[in-house]
């Protein structure tokens, strides 16, 4: 309980450095409920890390999810045909390995206390398979050498990323994760990720639009997976998409949360394809 009670106290303290560091214009509408009694859960004080952490949004026009369910694309498969018409989809048995891997963590991190150095990120922050796949599989036909991403957590993107590019010579993945609590430790960040794949890994720790913009190579994938707060995202977007190469791609997770992504594609004249996830939320991908 008194572990509980010290998580909602930062989770306060990090939504109000959120609310005053340039989060204003688009601000989300999340309170923080007064720390319960007793029947508080573990659950609740994850739901409440995970609005501090990965953010929460609103939708500021009411027209986004009608906007949204026209650019709808049914599966992965129609997803990919319709950005690489003459590419063979991979067959995903290749990834019954890493899906493994990752299921097995998934069992052995819900027995371990949360929020200690052993467990510092919920399994939840993690992508579901289906987009873990769809990431993959964007790997998988575009053979890129640099894939870069916002927000690691235990790393499951980065497995599938990884996985994906291990045969590619000069390729490589950076992930960028910032330290919220202090049992976030930069050994902690990405413990999903197999041993096997981290040499072509690489991990930078600080704030995502920053990291972002000390990067002086040539894009292929930008995958955004960190705060999903107007502002953050459309940093991130606005600083990575003129270091994404000509047929590259950007994508991002929860693209819902607020009008940040179709902003930015209308800004960019560049028509999103959105993938709905089975826990109602959208993942989109533009391709430049
Ligand atoms: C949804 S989780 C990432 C999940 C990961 N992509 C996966 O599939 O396992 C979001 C992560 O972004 C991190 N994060 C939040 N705001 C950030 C920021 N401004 N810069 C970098 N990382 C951030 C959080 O600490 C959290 O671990």
């Amino acid at each position: 309980m008194t572990k509980i009670i010290a998580a909602l106290s930062v989770v306060l303290l990090m939504l109000t450095v959120a609310c005053s560091s340039g989060e204003s214009e688009h601000q989300p509408t999340a309170t923080v409920a007064p720390v319960k009694s007793s029947s508080d859960t573990d659950h609740d004080s994850i739901v409440k890390i995970e609005s501090a952490t990965c953010g929460t949004g609103y939708l500021v026009n009411e027209s986004y999810y009608d906007k949204l369910l026209d650019l709808y694309i049914k599966s992965n498969e129609n997803m990919l045909s319709n950005l690489f018409p003459d590419q063979k989809l991979p067959d995903l048995k290749i990834c019954e390995e890493i899906d493994d891997h990752i299921k097995n963590f998934i069992n052995n991190q819900e027995k371990i206390e949360p929020n200690t150095k052993e467990n510092p990120y919920p399994v939840s922050f993690g992508l579901n398979l289906s987009t873990r796949h769809l990431l993959f599989s964007l790997c998988y036909i575009i053979k890129p050498k640099i894939v870069v991403e916002t927000g690691v957590a235990n790393g499951f993107s980065s497995s599938y990323i990884l996985h994906a590019i291990k045969d590619i010579p000069e390729s490589k993945l950076i992930s960028i994760e910032k330290l919220f609590f202090p049992w976030h430790t930069k050994k902690g960040v990405g413990l999903g990720i197999p041993k096997k794949l981290k040499d072509k890994h690489i991990l930078k720790i600080g704030e995502g639009k920053d990291e972002l913009k000390k990067i002086d190579e040539e894009i292929d994938i930008f995958i955004h997976d960190s705060f999903h707060t107007y502002n953050t995202m459309m940093d991130e977007f606005k600083i990575a998409w003129p270091k994404i190469k000509k047929g590259g791609i950007l994508c991002s997770d929860d693209v819902s949360e607020n009008d940040a992504f179709l902003d930015f594609t209308d800004s960019m004249n560049v028509k999103p394809l959105i993938i709905s996830k089975s826990n109602n939320r959208q993942f989109g991908i533009i391709q430049k």
